[in-house]
């Protein structure tokens, strides 16, 4: 089983996605150790390597959608976020009424970017060479014990990520206060979804993440992913999820 990173699970965690190495730190520690003191050093996102070739996913999803998908489409992600932080540093440096202005603009920015940088990066990391199959061990005893059956989750997410009005995503979540697996279909990044929850299994079905191989057929697509997920990976996932959000 390959580990799942301390870095790459606070992606998934979305607002601690640039912290690192601070769990069992104090506040101040964090701030001393991350701005070496002088609390103005800014963090910035970066894309994460893919992790496999672009077409090691094929023939369920194919080498150019992967390239253009990762290459272009996450990494102005990650862009636009950082360029979302800059520009509220700038207003708050400013400070006049003016500047105040951009503060809707930039927020929205910031959900929209930053949402989509850490479902992007779980999402490659869901999905491996001669992925597929069905999971194992305490990830299949918990999706049996809240969807009823592995066959009665899998119909489940595919409805919610083949009905996302437009642009958006399947998610399987791990909610903290219930303790318990939630799917989602998220429209854009940002919106339908439910603070807290951590994704542990994530379907891109924006246009970009099928359209060159399925066109208009979504549904051959998310039928297609079930043949690439990396379920270790999303058992590790949840593992850690637990473990962070005890
Ligand atoms: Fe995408």
């Amino acid at each position: 089983m390959q580990p799942v990173s301390r870095r790459e699970m606070l992606g998934s965690l979305g607002t601690l996605a640039v912290a690192g190495g601070w769990i069992g730190l104090t506040p101040d520690e964090v701030v001393a150790q991350e701005s070496g003191g002088s609390g103005k050093a800014l963090r910035e996102y970066s894309l994460p390597p893919l992790g496999y070739a672009y077409d090691a996913l094929e023939p369920h999803i194919d080498a150019q959608t992967m390239q253009l998908h990762h290459d272009k489409h996450h990494a102005g992600y990650a862009r636009k976020l950082n360029k979302a932080l800059k520009g509220l540093d700038a207003v708050r440096q400013k400070g006049g009424s003016g500047e105040f202005a951009r503060i809707r603009t930039l927020t929205d920015a910031l959900a929209f970017n930053g949402s989509g940088h850490v479902l992007h990066t779980v999402f490659w990391k869901n999905m491996k060479k001669h992925g597929g199959g069905q999971p194992t061990g305490s990830l299949a005893r918990m999706l049996d014990r809240d969807f009823g059956s592995f066959d009665r989750f899998v119909k489940h997410y595919s409805k919610a990520a083949g009905t996302v009005q437009g642009s958006g995503w399947g998610i399987l979540a791990w909610e903290p206060l219930s303790r318990r697996l939630l799917v989602f279909g998220a429209e854009k990044h940002q919106n339908l979804t439910m603070w807290g929850s951590v994704p542990l299994l994530v379907t891109d079905v924006w246009e970009h993440a099928y359209y060159l191989k399925y066109q208009n057929q979504r549904g051959k697509y998310v039928a297609a992913f079930w043949n690439v997920i990396d379920w270790d990976n999303v058992a590790e996932r949840l593992s850690q999820a637990m473990r962070l959000t005890g």
